[in-house]
C-alpha cells in the first residue's frame, strides 16, 4: 500500500514538473515512429516518406521531388490539425491505396499531442 502510494506521488511528481511547453512542446513518444520515415527539419531530405516542414496548410502528395502513390497525390486533402488526426487515426481506411505504412495511433489524445508537437516543428519560425 505504502509503495503504490509512493508510486503515485512519484508519477504525479513527474508530471507536475514536466516542462510546460516554454520552448514548444516535447516530441510524444508516438512521433518518434515519424521520424524513422521523415525528417522534419527545414532542408531535410525525404526518408522513406516526405520531408514534412511546411506540412501545415500543404496540399497532400505535393512536396517537390518524393515520389507518391497515386491514392496520395489525388486525395485532394489539405492538411491541418483535422485532417492529420483523421489520417494518422488510420492511415490506411483514411486514404486507402496510400503507401505510409503505419498502423495508426489510436489514443485520441496522443494523437493530439502528436499534432500539436509536429505543428511546432514542421512552422518555419517567422522572422
Ligand atoms: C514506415 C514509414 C512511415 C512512418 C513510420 C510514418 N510515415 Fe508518414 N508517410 C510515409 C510515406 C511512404 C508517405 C507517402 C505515402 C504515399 O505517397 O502514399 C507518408 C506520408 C505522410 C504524410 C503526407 C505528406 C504529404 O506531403 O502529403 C504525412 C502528413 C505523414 N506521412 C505524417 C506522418 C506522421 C505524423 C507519422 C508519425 C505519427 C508518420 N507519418 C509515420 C511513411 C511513413
Amino acid at each position: 500500500m505504502k509503495s503504490i502510494l509512493a508510486t503515485l506521488l512519484g508519477a504525479s511528481a513527474l508530471f507536475v514538473s514536466a516542462p510546460a511547453f516554454a520552448d514548444g512542446p516535447e516530441m510524444p513518444s508516438q512521433a518518434r515512429m515519424c521520424g524513422t520515415c521523415h525528417n522534419y527539419e527545414p532542408g531535410g531530405r525525404p526518408k522513406m516518406g516526405p520531408e514534412l516542414t511546411g506540412v501545415f496548410g500543404r496540399t497532400a502528395g505535393t512536396m517537390e521531388g518524393f515520389n507518391y502513390s497515386p491514392a496520395m497525390a489525388n486525395s485532394g486533402i489539405v492538411w491541418d490539425a483535422e485532417t492529420l488526426d483523421a489520417y494518422l487515426a488510420n492511415p490506411r481506411t483514411n486514404i486507402p491505396g496510400n503507401r505510409m505504412s503505419f498502423a495508426g495511433i489510436r489514443d485520441e489524445a496522443q494523437r493530439a499531442a502528436v499534432i500539436e508537437w509536429l505543428e511546432y516543428v514542421t512552422t518555419p519560425a517567422a522572422e
